[in-house]
């Protein structure tokens, strides 16, 4: 754990010009510096940087962020290694805060566990390496496979033996505690004091996590009959199979960075055959459905996925399954579906590197065009069936967040089925409400569950595993509701949750508390005004974690302004009183003398401002974009380069304020809207509600309510500027 301040020196001595210019050339264009994007495949200079603002974005893929976040992505470190790599590039000291007691018992726990988990991969190497029935039943199980030597030692795949307790009792006598091989997952306690091997037999493939350390175990079975072919490490503090890490993605991240792109398999060997046959740009979700928290990690990495499945019935389920879960992330998908009878493992084993790339060059692809292909497959003459395909791909453009993205996909999809794009905007706007009310439904139905698991005070359950992938389990037969990620207020919270990154400590208004008037900055003002109604709170959790870090950096923030402010002012006003003294009083009227000095002085005390307004700007953006916790560090770094759209004519034909002179335009108006918005939904869904409202006392309270809303809503509606229409 490195001590807070350090943590700060380093975050504010790290020169983000200075740091990238280690990786990129970079040239001097204006107030910037240019250069090609190291993280797609630049070929005309869209890498900016800027010293003042201490940022880096790329307007070609859309890459931004700190010095931090540069070394981080770029050499693909942890938050704590980039922060020691600048530290030593500048010559800071380190210094390392203690631990808690609780975290210092929970980092000795995870470090003990890594250890375990490491030697226990190395132990399994060595029997399928050097031990007889390792050579001839695991390691001759792995070469029929074919793979070769090299790829069996880059996955540092193992063989664990069919004795009941062969790993049991070499870790033990290596003095290994038992209890974290039961934790594990690698023995079972056998109640009389000892253990068993869980994996004995089976051929083993280590779980990497990005960093490269063994958190988890595959093992397969070499028996035809066995009920499992599979056994998995549990869930530990280590290993969360939903987020912690896909199949081979540290062998893959480098050349996924390289490639700007990634294929998702579905199991082990297609990995490791992929690989093998130079596409090393390829993992798998083994074993789970797609989760979030996988989409998450791999986000990371790249906005580009190519799902690469089997051609039979089951390999096109899968990839449909992970579709529309993709695109509600805001990936970019595509399909690519291998012939019938082959997975990624057999085909490229079957064909040559260059076939390979052939065949993905001729048949990957695009979302749309592989929903309209499998699902007009034999209906072309069937109308119904093929107005079910339409809204099946409709529903997958829903769960776009992107409008631009969205108007894309309907253009191709009004292409692919010769029906009118304005008619597939309105269908997939209808399909936005309906996710939105479900998605509220959901959150209200949750909120409801959780009330009565409180009030029962059990303690929280966990969300369901994912069903393994296996053989036995059914396909599901209807397509489960994708509910999108996106809150129905996402847009609005994004707004306010912009402000608050790049503006939240600028100066606002003069707020009057019960102890008087003081000057109130744009994060207080947001706080002030949502803790006054409750009708708006961040449902976003990244954007309620970028306020929560706004609210608690207040106290800092004022220590270090006081002093700021003091320094700026001595400094400056030592520099006016120099230029005052230039003043060559000689022939020059009183008047005169008096409007120069005048002149001087004024143009001094902008200086301050200025340089108090630079420095309250700052100092927020710079902590969120080099915040440790990824989700923040990265949508901070997008909020805070990216740009207000203006419309054209606003920008060809008026005078254009920024966004910082229109501060006090823009929070109360990106607040009520937020309000409006919220009302809406609420009214919404009442709307639905009644629809289905058994009494007529339910009837008539829905409509009191929504009476209630109406009135609120016409009231903001005033204040936003909009037109109301009742209807
Ligand atoms: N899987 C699992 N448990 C099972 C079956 C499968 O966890 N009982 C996971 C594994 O991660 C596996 C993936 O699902 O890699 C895909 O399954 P499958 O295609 O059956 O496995 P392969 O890795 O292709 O195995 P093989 O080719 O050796 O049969
Ligand atoms: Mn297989």
């Amino acid at each position: 754990m490195i001590d807070r301040n350090t943590v700060q020196q380093i975050i504010d001595t790290a020169d983000v010009v200075d740091v990238v210019s280690d990786f990129v050339t970079l040239r001097r264009r204006g107030a910037n510096w240019v250069g090609l994007c190291p993280f797609h495949n630049d070929r005309t200079p869209s890498f900016y940087v800027s010293r003042n603002k201490q940022i880096y974005k790329c307007f070609s893929c859309g890459e931004a962020g700190s010095a931090v976040g540069f070394v981080m992505k770029h050499e693909q470190m942890s938050f704590p290694d980039a922060l020691k790599y600048l530290a030593a590039k500048y010559h800071i000291e380190v210094k390392e805060r203690e631990l808690t007691d609780e975290e210092r018992t929970e980092q000795t726990e995870r470090e003990s566990m890594l250890i375990v988990n490491e030697w226990a991969c190395r132990w399994m190497e060595e029997q399928l390496w050097e031990t007889q029935a390792g050579q001839e039943i695991g390691l001759s199980y792995f070469r029929e496979r074919g793979f070769t030597d090299a790829t069996i030692r880059k996955f540092r795949l193992g063989y664990c033996p069919e004795d009941r307790s062969a790993l049991y009792k070499a870790a033990t006598a290596q003095g290994y505690n038992r209890e974290l091989l039961f934790k594990l997952g690698l023995c079972k306690d056998d109640q009389h004091g000892g253990g068993y091997d869980f994996y004995r037999g089976r051929v083993m493939f280590p779980i990497f996590n990005v960093a490269g350390k063994v958190i988890a175990f595959g093992g397969r079975t070499l028996k035809k009959d066995d009920h499992a072919k599979y056994f998995n490490s549990p869930d530990s503090i280590i290993y969360d199979k939903s987020s912690s890490t896909m199949y081979g993605l540290f062998q893959a991240k480098r050349e996924i960075a390289k490639q700007g792109k990634c294929f998702i398999v579905e199991g082990y060997a297609d990995v490791i055959s992929m690989h093998q046959a130079g596409f090393e740009n390829v993992i798998a979700s083994s074993g789970t459905a797609l989760t979030d928290g996988h989409i998450h990690l791999l986000h990371r990495f790249t906005e580009n996925v190519t799902e690469m499945f089997d051609g039979d019935a089951a390999g096109i389920r899968a990839a449909m399954k992970g579709i529309d879960k993709l695109l509600s992330h805001g990936l970019n998908i595509k399909v690519l579906l291998l012939p019938d009878g082959d997975d990624p493992d057999s085909y490229s084993r079957k064909h040559s590197s260059s076939e390979i790339q052939q065949y993905i060059d001729q048949n990957e692809s695009d979302f749309i065009q592989f929903k309209t292909r499998i699902l007009l497959e034999g209906v072309a003459n069937d109308p119904i069936k093929q107005s079910q395909a339409i809204g099946e791909v409709v529903r997958s453009i829903a769960v776009i967040p992107s409008e631009i993205t969205r108007s894309v996909y309907a253009k191709e999809c009004s292409r692919q089925f010769g029906v009118s794009e304005q008619m597939l905007l309105r269908e997939i706007k209808k399909q936005i409400n309906a996710n939105r009310e479900e998605a509220f439904k959901q959150r209200e139905r949750d909120q409801r569950r959780r009330e009565a698991q409180e009030a029962a005070s059990e303690p929280h359950d966990h969300p369901e595993p994912e069903p393994n992938i296996d053989a036995t389990s059914q396909p599901t037969q209807q397509p489960a509701v994708i509910v999108p990620l996106q809150s129905p207020t996402y847009r609005e919270e994004r707004i306010v949750a912009r402000l608050i990154a790049k503006f939240g400590m600028c100066y606002l208004c003069d707020t009057e508390y019960e102890d008087g008037v003081s000057p109130t900055t744009v994060v207080e003002h947001i706080y002030n005004e949502m803790s006054m109604d409750d009708t708006i709170h961040f449902t976003d959790p990244t954007f309620a974690q970028i306020f929560d870090i706004a609210l608690q950096e207040l106290e800092p923030f004022y220590k270090d302004l006081a002093r700021v402010e003091q320094e700026v002012a001595i400094r400056t006003n030592e520099e006016c009183e120099k230029e005052l003294r230039t003043i060559d009083p000689v022939g020059k009227s009183i008047d005169i003398i008096e409007s120069e000095e005048k002149r001087i002085r004024s143009k001094y005390s902008l200086k301050i401002t200025e340089q108090i307004n630079d420095f309250r700007q700052l100092y927020l953006e710079r902590r969120l974009c080099s915040h440790p916790d990824d989700r923040v560090r990265e949508m901070s770094s997008r909020l805070v380069t990216e740009r207000h759209q203006l419309s054209k004519i606003h920008t060809q034909y008026t005078h254009v304020l920024s966004d910082f002179d229109r501060l006090t335009t823009l929070v109360p108006e990106a607040l009520n809207t937020w309000r409006l918005n919220t009302i809406q939904n609420k009214i919404d869904t009442i709307k639905s509600q009644m629809k289905h409202a058994a009494t007529y006392q339910e009837v008539k309270d829905l409509m009191q309510e929504q009476q209630r809303l109406q009135t609120e809503k016409i009231r903001l509606a005033k204040l936003v500027g909009e037109r109301v229409l009742t209807p």
